[in-house]
């Protein structure tokens, strides 16, 4: 595939993972910001779980799916872009010069 190709496909990858950790995110926090999970020794907060769509805990492992994908996009992002990011840096240093 060329390199204009990769980096529109990586784009979309990066626009999608970045709104879906965006959405479970605001799930998480806003919606179902407690409740469930792991109550004292099993006790009376662990049960219900709260549900919106999904379970609290599949929204955090969605959250956790969409933030390793996530992050990997954006080591590939910035290899790709790593001679424009050097250039740039030796462009930046040489203009700070007396
Ligand atoms: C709009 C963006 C985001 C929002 C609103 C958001 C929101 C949240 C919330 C509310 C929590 C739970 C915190 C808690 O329990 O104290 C959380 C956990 C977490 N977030 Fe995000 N987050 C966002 C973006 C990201 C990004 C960009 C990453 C990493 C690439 C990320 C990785 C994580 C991880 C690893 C956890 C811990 C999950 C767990 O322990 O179950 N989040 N986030």
């Amino acid at each position: 595939m060329r390199k204009a190709g990769l980096n529109f496909w990586l784009a979309c990858g990066l626009f999608l993972t970045g709104a879906g950790l965006a959405v479970s995110g605001f799930v998480r926090w806003l919606v179902l910001p407690c409740g469930g999970g792991q109550g004292f020794r099993g006790g009376r907060w662990a049960y219900p779980e709260p549900v919106f769509i999904f379970t609290r805990g599949t929204w955090d492992d969605i959250h956790k799916f969409f933030a390793v994908v996530f992050v990997g996009l954006v080591a590939a992002h910035v290899m790709l872009h790593w001679n424009w990011l050097v250039g740039m840096w030796r462009s930046l240093g040489r203009r700070q010069g007396p």
